[in-house]
């Protein structure tokens, strides 16, 4: 039995902070106190938690005092601010932003596949990998276990509710305007994805996207394979909640299709829907809302017998980040939820 802890939220008003607060609820991790923290604009304001109005806070050295864990969802700019801050005050950061990401001292942690990499108590900084990069790995690792790793081709349909809160209300304001026949809002997309699809990442002069360049880096450290060949496109679908994902992996040996499915049904984490047939695939609309990666449409490839298609759907609220967060405080700390979570 672990002594219940405080823990601080950042960011507890955002699209992930709202997760959190109810992943830390279903898995019942042991909070003794909850402090939700949000922007200036928030303070004062309330969260939901275990049926209990909390009370928003701007952030501050004080609230990190005596914490034991801080889950930061804030964006960048917050977790630079005041990651090294909560983290010198005693508490395991766990930060959803890239801040830290390519830190060479900081873990980029998917539990499942190298939670070996999450330090033991607090004072130190975790992050939580881009959640396009967890659902991929989610599935890959495994068959990279069994046959190697060789190139990654991945196409991502990412569902709006990646970009945060604002952006699924203003996509919501897109619908109702194109139904009303009047213009869609665009101020916090770069476009109108109702009806549509966008690219609506900062873009590098090479011409990937900064989604693209997350995949490639994160998954390089995190599998610890510094030269793997990974060939990104990252899209935004007119999806509220869960992102999908088209992957076409080549292996160092032959697999076949069967193979694939008997490694991913033992995969911690990972659901495989071996269904063939209109429709019989994974769906982020099904997935949305569950822990657990998706994996359906498992193919060999037509003519390379070291290949094989794939398709992972996530819900990249949850596992792509609240639930992924929560999974490394919990190992942390050696918390064991319990089996209905
Ligand atoms: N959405 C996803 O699927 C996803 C997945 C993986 C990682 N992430 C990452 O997680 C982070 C949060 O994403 P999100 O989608 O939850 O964004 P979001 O919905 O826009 O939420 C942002 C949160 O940050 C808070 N915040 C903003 N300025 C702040 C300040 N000055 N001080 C303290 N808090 C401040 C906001 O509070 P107010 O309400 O007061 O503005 C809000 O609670 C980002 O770094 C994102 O890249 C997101």
């Amino acid at each position: 039995m672990i002594d219940p802890m405080d823990v601080v939220l950042v960011g507890a008003t955002g699209a992930v902070g709202q997760e959190m607060l109810r992943v830390l609820e279903q898995r019942a991790f042991p909070v003794r106190q909850l402090r939700a923290i949000a922007s200036p604009r928030s303070a004062g304001g309330t969260v939901t938690f275990r049926g209990q109005a909390l009370t928003l806070q701007a952030p501050s050295a004080s609230v990190f005092a005596g914490a034991a864990v801080a889950l930061f969802s804030a964006g960048s700019s917050i977790a630079l601010e005041w990651g090294p801050i909560g983290a010198a005050a005693g508490c395991l950061i766990v930060d959803n932003s890239s801040a830290f990401r390519m830190d060479d001292d900081v873990p980029l942690v998917v539990p499942e596949v190298n939670g070996h990499r999450i330090p033991p108590r607090g004072g130190a900084v975790v992050a939580n990998p881009n959640c396009s990069t967890i659902q991929m790995l989610m599935a890959l690792k495994p068959l990279h276990d069994l046959a190697g790793l060789e190139h990654i081709v991945v196409s991502t349909y990412q569902a709006i509710s990646g970009k945060g809160a604002r952006a699924v209300d203003e996509f919501e304001r897109q619908q109702r305007a194109l139904l009303a026949g009047e213009n869609p809002p665009t101020e916090i997309l770069p476009g109108v994805l109702a009806g549509n699809l966008l690219a609506d990442w900062k873009h590098e002069p090479s011409g990937f996207s900064e989604e693209e360049i997350k995949i490639v880096a994160e998954s390089r450290k995190i599998l610890e394979i510094p030269g793997l060949r990974i060939s990104p496109t990252c899209v935004r679908v007119p999806v509220r909640n869960a992102h999908s994902q088209s992957v076409w992996v080549r292996f160092r040996r032959p697999i076949t299709r069967a193979e694939a499915i008997a490694c991913l049904r033992a995969a911690p984490g990972v659901v495989v829907d071996d269904r063939i047939g209109p429709g019989q695939h994974p769906q982020p609309r099904q997935v949305s809302g569950s822990d657990a990666v998706a994996v359906g449409r498992i193919r060999q490839d037509l003519d390379d017998p070291q290949a094989l298609s794939l398709w992972i759907v996530g819900d990249n609220l949850r596992k792509g980040a609240a639930l992924n967060a929560v999974q490394i405080a919990e190992r942390a700390f050696g918390v064991t939820p319990p089996t209905s979570a």
